[in-house]
């Protein structure tokens, strides 16, 4: 599909933050917000709403990401999607921290060798993964709801829906859900107690 000017523009990472790609909150800021789109689909992508501080790298196949209000999301952070991300409100998300709804390739070898086929030259033209086939790599939403605390260097994986002020310890692997006012740690994450 031949790329819409726009488009282009948000490969060329000149990404005019206001754009039809992306709806924010007037009063939220993302002055530190590293954003890369690798679709060529006309949509809104990303939605953040008001109160918000993102200064967290969002890489984003053709997905959607809504970020509520007042949530924080500390430098070093990233979220990668292909599918759909959705954040609550009064969340904080330490430094750090990868929220990934993919697998990024498929496990099966043969079907990796088609990724890596073009990967040098994608690369050098800035659009690496552009050309991926999704259908056969996984991905399932991830849902982090209201009041959830996740703290540094943790990880929350594919499918995974955190529970309402849940809070997840340093260092985690989310692999599963997480109960309303969990307090869940380790790797692969378990529930540590529950909190208010
Ligand atoms: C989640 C957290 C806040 C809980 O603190 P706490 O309530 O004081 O918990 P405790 O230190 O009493 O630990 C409770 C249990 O969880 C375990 N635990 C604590 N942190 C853990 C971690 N990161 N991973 C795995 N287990 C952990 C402890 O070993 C203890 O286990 P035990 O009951 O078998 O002895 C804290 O562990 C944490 O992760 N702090 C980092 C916060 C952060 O990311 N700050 C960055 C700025 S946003």
């Amino acid at each position: 599909m031949e790329k819409s000017k726009g488009i282009s523009q948000i490969l060329d990472k000149k990404v005019n933050y206001q754009s039809k790609y992306i709806n924010k909150g007037d009063s939220s800021n993302i002055d530190n917000l590293n954003l890369n789109i690798r679709s060529s689909e006309e949509k809104i992508y990303l939605d953040i709403g008001e109160e918000c501080v993102i200064n967290a790298t969002i890489n984003m196949g053709n997905c959607n990401i809504k970020i509520g209000d007042r949530v924080l999301i500390n430098n070093g952070t990233t979220l990668y999607s292909v599918n759909e991300i959705s954040i609550g409100n009064d969340v904080m998300i330490s430094w750090g921290c990868t929220i990934i709804d993919n697998n990024s390739h498929s496990i099966v070898s043969s079907e990796r060798l088609k990724d890596l086929k073009n990967a040098r030259k994608e690369y050098e033209k800035g659009i690496l993964g552009e050309n991926s086939d999704w259908s056969c790599i996984e991905n399932k939403p991830i849902v982090i709801k209201d009041k959830v605390w996740i703290g540094f260097n943790s990880i929350i994986m594919k499918g995974v829906t955190i529970g309402e002020g849940a809070v997840i310890a340093a260092g985690s692997v989310v692999t599963k859900d997480v109960p309303n006012y969990a307090v869940m740690g380790g790797n692969p994450a378990k529930i540590l107690k529950y909190t208010t």
